[in-house]
Formats: structure tokens, C-alpha cells, sequence
């Protein structure tokens, strides 16, 4: 697989991520997408949301904020739990983490640490003009519970009944000591995450469906099968709230990490936040005269992790006539750039005037682009290393014979078609 050097700084030279703030030095662990990245990044929101919200009939959608009541991350045990046990190097001054470090000395300079202490990473900031104690709020560091201080509102409003589930994507936040690996770790994030209610007994089944419908997403838009797995948590290694865990694990070039977990939280978030907040979360079956608080499952991915994992995933170097082409071979539906008009010369004014017309025609729906600054040969290696599934090339024969060369980016086989079918062409193949 191609390193993470590689693919990083063939993101900054195509646009797909730039380092956030770089004319200023960069902020660590912060990073933005360019005009490919954005592409991708919706692609994979959109899939997301279509597998989760409109495919199915028992998940609704939200968008919570990301500032909540500051006693929202103390019934989520965030404020005592969210912790990493810090070191720092009296020499050097750097910080590292306690469970990452393999001896008693700065792994750096070799000098002496200080005793760990608990450092929590949820970001706070201030709410009004006052930076009291009082108006102390955080970024939230997972976009869950913004849905759980909402189930009520929820099953009220579109009454539904166990089991169901609520989705929401959204930024998250988390000053992670230990960074690098390009975005895999980032202090600012994007999840996709849903939580799903169900009778407690019915709990462990879901869990398992969950578990399997997740792990073949990633399959079903092209990562290959050999580079995913399925990690069960250790007892030890679960998060407070949880009861069991698996990750879907991806094999990235620093070797197999986790992409997403899918948690079984039981009933701790909605009696947590039931018992602070005072109000009554419970679930209320009128046929079966019962009281329930439903039990959650948690598939909970990271946006910026898939975007990662998808990109290497697609890239790869061949040979061609001697030459080097390196693809992204991106599933359809995740393109950035689905179609690329190009003309064969861009000192002909009509084949730039026909390429052009054909441009306006067929963008719209999709992302199309329209390039004339280099060589035909050039061009296809361009498109080639963004993704893009199909070039038109309009060449002196189209003012002559209405047809238009449509080049495929993975067979690279070409095909003459009438101008008045490449909208259609387009659109056929991309739906
Ligand atoms: N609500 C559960 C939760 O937040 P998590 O395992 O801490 O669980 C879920 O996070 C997912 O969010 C991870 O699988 C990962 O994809 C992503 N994620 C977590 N921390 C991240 C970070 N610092 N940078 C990028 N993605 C992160």
C-alpha cells in the first residue's frame, strides 16, 4: 500500500487537504479539505446518510449543536472519564502519554518525567462576555449526545416505536495529546453516528446486525476485503459507558487501526441523563402497558478516518506504454470529479466552443470539470490521479462527425458517441 507521505502530499498538490492555517505555520492536527477533498468528504456523508436514513424505515436524521449545557458532560461521565494520563519531560518539556511510553525516560532527550497525571481532552471555551467559572462550556468531544438529550423530543414528534434509531453527522472536538499519521488523529474531526433503541432483550441481537451491516458498508463502496477487520474490545479496553465493542479495523500503512467501533452502550446515557437532568427519559409501551428505558446500539464512524482509508485504498500505480500512471479508483458514487470535458487543442476557438457548450450541458448535478492547460496525454494523467471516471475529449473529427471520445479511467478503453447521448452517458453510469 502507498505510504502516508505519498498520499499526503499528493492531497496538498490536487486539493484534496491542506494543512489548516499553513501561511501561518499550521495549527497541529487541523486540517482542511480543498475543492477535491470537499467532494469526497460529501460523497461519503451522503452515502452514509442514504444507507442509514432514506434506505431504511426506522431511522430519522438530526443536527444537534455542537455547544451543550455543560452538566450534559456530566451525566456522560465525559468530565471524570475523558482522560489520558499525562508525562511530561522536566528537559525538553515535551508531553506524551503515559501508556504509550515504553520507559521511564523522554523517549526524545532521554530526560527525566514527571509523575502522570490526568489530563482531560474536551476543549472549553466561554459562553457570554464573562470568562467566569460559571459560563464555562466544551466543544463536544462525540456527537452522541446531542441525541440522547433529544430522545424525547424525538419520539414525540415522529412517534416512533422500539426499535429505532436516530443518525446525526457533525464535527467533533478533542485535544488529543498524541497526533500524526496525517488526519488519522485530529483535535477537530467529523463522525457519523447512530444511536439505536431497542428493547433491552433485544439489545444483543442488534448489536450483532450492527456489527455486520457496518463492517459491509465499507466493502459494498470498494475497500477490499483483505484491508478490514473486526477487533473485539477487552474488557479493560472499554469505554465507560459501554458493555461491548468492536472496531472495523482498516489496514493503514501504520499498520491495522480502527475506522469505527460499534459499541453496546445498554441504557447508560438515557439513565444518566435522566437521573441529572431530572426528567423522565422513559420509553412507554401503551399495548404492553410497560416502562422501558430502551438499551442503545452505537455505530459510530469517522468521517475523516474513511476519507483516509477510502483514498489509499483507491490508489494505485501502473505501468502504461512505459509510462507511470497512478489512479485513484474510487467506487462511482465517491468520485470527486465524476466527468472531465477536455478538448485535444486548445488553440482550435470551435473545439474550445464545442468542449465548453458540452461543459454547461452535462454540469449540474454532479461535479464536472472543464480543463484545456496541458497536453491530451497530460490531461488523462490529471483526471487519472483525482479519480474521475470519465473524459470527454472533443477533437477536430466532432465539428465534422457530431461524436465525442468518452475514455473510461479504469479500462482506459474509449468510445465514440453522439453529442446529444453524453449527458445521458454521464448520468447512466454515475446514478
Ligand atoms: N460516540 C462514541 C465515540 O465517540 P470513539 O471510538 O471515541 O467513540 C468514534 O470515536 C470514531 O470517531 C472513531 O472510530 C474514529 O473513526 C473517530 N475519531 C475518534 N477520535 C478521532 C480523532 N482524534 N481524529 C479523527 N477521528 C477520530
Amino acid at each position: 500500500m502507498v505510504n502516508l507521505d505519498t498520499i499526503s502530499s499528493l492531497c496538498k498538490r490536487r486539493g484534496f487537504i491542506f494543512q489548516s492555517s499553513e501561511i501561518y505555520g499550521g495549527l497541529g492536527s487541523v486540517w482542511d479539505y480543498g475543492p477535491l477533498g470537499v467532494e469526497l468528504k460529501n460523497n461519503i456523508k451522503n452515502l452514509w446518510w442514504k444507507s442509514m436514513v432514506y434506505e431504511r424505515g426506522d431511522i430519522e436524521g438530526l443536527d444537534a449543536g455542537i455547544l451543550m449545557h455543560p452538566d450534559v458532560w456530566k451525566a456522560s461521565g465525559h468530565v471524570g472519564n475523558f482522560k489520558d494520563l499525562l508525562v511530561d519531560c522536566k528537559s525538553c518539556k515535551k508531553r506524551f502519554r503515559y501508556d504509550q511510553i515504553k520507559t521511564d525516560k523522554c523517549p526524545e532527550c532521554r530526560g527525566e518525567l514527571t509523575t502522570p497525571r490526568p489530563f482531560n481532552l474536551m476543549f472549553k471555551t466561554f459562553v457570554g462576555s464573562v470568562e467566569s467559572q460559571a459560563s464555562e462550556i466544551f466543544l463536544r468531544p462525540e456527537t452522541a449526545q446531542g441525541i440522547f438529550v433529544n430522545f424525547k423530543n424525538i419520539l414525540t414528534s415522529s412517534r416512533r416505536k422500539l426499535p429505532f434509531g436516530v443518525a446525526q453527522i457533525g464535527k467533533a472536538f478533542r485535544n488529543e495529546i498524541t497526533t500524526g499519521n496525517f488526519t488519522f488523529r485530529s483535535r477537530e474531526f467529523e463522525q457519523m453516528e447512530m444511536e439505536y433503541f431497542t428493547r433491552p432483550e433485544e439489545s444483543d441481537e442488534w448489536f450483532k446486525y450492527w456489527v455486520e451491516e457496518r463492517f459491509n458498508w465499507y466493502k459494498k463502496y470498494g475497500i477490499k476485503e483483505e484491508n478490514l477487520r473486526l477487533r473485539k474490545h477487552d474488557k479493560e479496553e472499554l469505554a465507560h459507558y459501554a458493555k461491548a465493542c468492536y472496531d472495523i479495523d482498516f489496514l493503514f500503512p501504520m499498520g491495522w487501526s480502527e475506522l469505527e467501533g460499534i459499541a453496546h452502550r445498554t441504557d447508560f446515557d438515557l439513565r444518566q441523563h435522566s437521573e441529572i437532568s431530572k426528567k423522565d427519559l422513559i420509553y412507554r409501551d401503551d399495548e404492553k402497558k410497560e416502562e422501558i428505558i430502551p438499551h442503545v446500539i452505537e455505530p459510530s464512524g469517522g468521517i475523516d478516518r474513511t476519507f483516509l482509508a477510502f483514498l489509499l485504498d483507491a490508489h494505485r500505480e501502473e505501468r502504461v506504454r512505459g509510462e507511470k500512471r497512478v489512479v485513484l479508483g474510487f467506487h462511482k458514487y465517491l468520485a470527486p470529479i465524476k466527468a472531465a470535458v477536455l478538448p485535444l487543442l486548445r488553440n482550435r476557438s470551435e473545439l474550445v466552443r464545442l468542449a465548453k457548450s458540452i461543459y454547461e450541458d452535462i454540469r449540474g448535478r454532479f461535479k464536472v470539470s472543464y480543463d484545456d492547460t496541458a497536453s491530451i496525454g497530460r490531461l488523462y494523467r490529471r483526471q487519472d490521479e483525482a479519480g474521475t471516471l470519465y473524459c470527454i475529449t472533443v477533437d477536430v473529427d466532432s465539428l465534422e462527425d457530431g461524436k465525442v471520445t468518452v475514455r473510461d479511467r479504469d479500462t482506459m478503453k474509449q468510445e465514440r458517441i453522439p453529442l446529444d447521448r453524453v449527458k445521458g452517458y454521464i448520468e447512466e453510469r454515475v446514478r
